[in-house]
C-alpha cells in the first residue's frame, strides 16, 4: 500500500461546510408527530466517523415508548389526517418541493453522509443525494397515475342481471421502514418516496451506525409541507426500536433492507399477524465471464462490480467465474485494479475507497478473509487491515477457492472477491446458482444468443449483461430465494404500498 501513505486516513472535518459542521455539533432530535423530540428515556448513543473512530455526534436512543408514540402519530395521520385524503396532484407538489429542498442542501447532506459512513463525497453525492432527489421526483410523478381497472362481469349464474366492477389501489396504511447503513440516505428515501406517493404514513428507523442524514432530512419535511405524523423518524437499535416496530399492531406493513438473518426474523413475526412485508436482503452475486468477453470492458467492470461502495453492497459481484481461456487475462487485470485503488479518508479528494462503515464490519470482513485462507484459498492481493485508526480493509481477491468454503457461500459485505475458472457452461450456471442467495448476476459476453439462453437460467432478481450493479429508479429491484421478498423501485414499489380493492355494482 506504498502509494496510499501520502493520503490522510482520518477525515479533516474542518474542510466541510459550516452548515454540515453546525449540524454535527447540534443537539439531535427524532421526529414524532411533526415535533423534534429527545427519546423518552433521555438516552443517547454515539455516532462514529469510521475513518478515525472518533465520535462526531450523539443521537437519541429510541425505545419502545418512542416507537409507540411514533406509530400512534402515523396511525392518526393515516386514519384521520389530510395526507391520504389530499388530491394526488397535491401530494405531487409537496413531494416535488421535498426533492427541490434536498437538491438545495445536497452538498451538506453529502458531507454529513461521508463523515458518517466513510464513503467519498462523489459516492455519497451520487447515490445518497442525487439519486434520492431523482427518486422523489420519479415517485411524485406516480401520485397522479395510480389507478385500477374496469370490468364488465358476465356472472353466468344470474342471467339477466347486469353488473359493473372496478378496482381501486388504496394505500396500504402505516409502514414501518427499517434501513441499513451501506447507502444510508439513499436507502431511507427508497422507503420514504413510495410511502408519500401512495398516501401512506410511516415510521422510519435508520441504521444505528448511520442515523444522521435521516435526522437531517426531518428538517425538510415540514418545510416542504408534509403534514405532521406522516413521516416519523426514530433513531435507535434494531433489537429495541426495530423489533418494537415489527411487532406493533398499529403497523400495517414492514419495509426492510438488511441482513437475511433479520429478514427471516421479521417474516416470522409479521406472518402470524398477516402484516405485509417487503424484504430486500443479502446477496452473493455471480459475475460470469464467457470465453468471448471483451477484457477491456470486463476487467474494470467486474472490479467495480465488487469494489464499488467498498463491497458494502447487497448486489456486489462477490463471485467471479471466468472461462479458462480468459482466466489468466481477466484475473491479473482485476488484481491489478484492486492494488491500484487509492484508500484514504472519505473527505480527501484523491481517495477512491474509504473505510468500511465500522470497526465491527471491519472485523467481520477480516474474519471472512481469514476463514478463506484457513480453508486453503490463495490471497492474490489484499487481505489485511490498513494500519490506521479507521476501519479500512484492503481490496482483496481470493483464488483457489472451493464451492463449500464460507467465503464462496456467505455474504461478506466488504471488498472481497473470490475467483474461479470454468470450462463448461452448464457447470458454471450450476455454480452461479449454488448459494442460498438470488439477488443479482452478470454475464460478460459478446454473444447475443448466449445472453438470451443464460438470462432464464440464472436464479437472480436482476441479471446484468456486460455491466453490474446498474440500478434505475424506474426498473424494479429485489431478490429471489434468500435475497428477499417483493421489489423496490418502479411501478412495483407502488404495487407493494397499495392494497387492491374490488367494487361490484348491480346496474
Ligand atoms: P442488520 O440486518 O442487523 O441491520 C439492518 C437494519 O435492521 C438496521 O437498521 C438494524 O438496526 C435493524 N435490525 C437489527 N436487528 C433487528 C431486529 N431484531 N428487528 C428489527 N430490526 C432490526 O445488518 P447488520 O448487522 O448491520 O449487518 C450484518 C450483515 O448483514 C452485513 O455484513 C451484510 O452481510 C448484511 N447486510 C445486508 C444489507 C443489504 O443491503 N442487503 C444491508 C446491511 C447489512
Ligand atoms: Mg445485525
Amino acid at each position: 500500500m506504498s502509494d496510499t501513505k501520502a493520503v490522510a486516513m482520518e477525515n479533516d472535518i474542518s474542510v466541510i461546510s459550516e452548515a454540515a459542521r453546525g449540524f454535527l455539533r447540534a443537539e439531535h432530535r427524532m421526529l414524532i408527530n411533526g415535533a423534534r423530540v429527545a427519546s423518552v428515556t433521555g438516552k443517547t448513543f454515539p455516532v462514529i466517523d469510521p475513518t478515525s473512530g472518533h465520535e462526531v455526534a450523539r443521537v437519541p436512543s429510541g425505545d419502545g415508548d418512542d416507537v409507540n408514540a411514533a406509530v400512534a402519530a402515523a396511525r392518526e395521520a393515516f386514519d384521520g389526517g389530510p395526507w391520504p385524503r389530499l388530491k394526488p396532484s397535491g401530494r405531487e407538489r409537496i413531494i416535488l418541493k421535498l426533492a427541490d429542498l434536498l437538491e438545495r442542501d445536497a452538498e451538506e447532506f453529502a458531507e454529513i453522509e461521508s463523515v458518517n459512513s466513510g464513503r467519498t463525497l462523489a459516492n455519497t453525492r451520487a447515490f445518497d443525494v442525487d439519486l434520492s432527489v431523482d427518486y422523489l421526483r420519479y415517485m411524485a410523478g406516480w401520485t397522479t397515475k395510480i389507478h385500477g381497472e374496469t370490468f364488465s362481469p358476465s356472472v353466468p349464474y344470474l342471467p339477466g342481471a347486469d353488473f359493473f366492477s372496478f378496482t381501486l389501489r388504496e394505500p396500504v396504511g402505516v409502514v414501518g421502514a427499517i434501513t441499513p447503513w451501506n447507502v444510508p440516505l439513499g436507502q431511507a428515501i427508497w422507503k420514504v418516496a413510495p410511502v408519500l406517493a401512495t398516501g401512506c404514513t410511516m415510521v422510519l428507523k435508520p441504521a444505528e451506525q448511520t442515523p444522521l442524514t435521516a435526522l437531517r432530512f426531518s428538517d425538510l419535511l415540514d418545510e416542504a409541507g408534509v403534514p405532521p405524523g406522516v413521516v416519523n423518524i426514530v433513531s435507535g437499535f434494531g433489537e429495541t426500536v426495530g423489533a418494537t416496530l415489527v411487532e406493533h399492531p398499529g403497523v400495517d406493513k414492514i419495509a426492510f433492507t438488511g441482513s437475511t438473518e433479520i429478514g427471516q426474523l421479521i417474516a416470522s413475526i409479521a406472518a402470524p399477524a398477516l402484516k405485509r412485508y417487503t424484504l430486500e436482503l443479502g446477496g452473493k452475486s455471480a459475475m460470469v465471464v464467457l470465453a468471448d468477453a471483451d477484457p477491456e470492458t470486463c476487467i474494470p467492470g467486474t472490479a467495480m462490480g465488487i469494489f464499488g461502495n467498498h463491497g458494502q453492497n447487497c448486489c456486489a459481484g462477490s463471485r467471479l467465474y471466468v472461462h479458462r481461456d480468459l482466466f489468466d487475462t481477466i484475473v491479473p487485470g482485476v488484481v491489478d485494479f484492486a492494488r491500484n485503488i487509492k484508500l484514504g479518508a472519505a473527505l480527501e479528494p484523491t481517495t477512491e475507497m474509504g473505510p468500511l462503515v465500522s470497526r465491527g464490519q471491519q472485523e467481520r470482513v477480516l474474519g471472512y478473509i481469514e476463514s478463506g485462507v484457513n480453508d486453503g484459498a490463495e490471497l492474490l492481493t489484499g487481505g489485511h487491515a490498513v494500519q490506521s485508526t479507521g476501519a479500512y480493509v484492503e481490496p482483496t481477491v481470493l483464488g483457489n477457492v472451493r464451492r463449500d468454503m464460507k467465503v464462496v457461500q456467505e455474504e461478506i459485505f466488504g471488498p472481497v472477491l473470490v475467483v474461479t475458472p470454468f470450462d463448461d457452461l452448464d457447470d458454471v450456471v450450476e455454480q452461479a446458482n449454488a448459494t442460498k442467495y438470488g439477488l443479482g448476476a452478470s454475464i460478460w459476453t459478446r454473444d447475443v444468443q448466449q445472453v438470451h439462453r443464460l438470462i432464464p437460467r440464472l436464479k437472480a432478481g436482476t441479471v446484468w449483461v456486460n455491466t453490474h450493479n446498474v440500478l434505475d429508479l424506474a426498473v424494479p429491484f429485489g431478490g429471489v430465494k434468500h435475497s428477499g421478498v417483493g421489489r423496490e423501485l418502479g411501478a412495483e414499489a407502488i404495487r407493494h404500498h397499495t392494497e387492491l380493492k374490488t367494487a361490484t355494482i348491480a346496474l
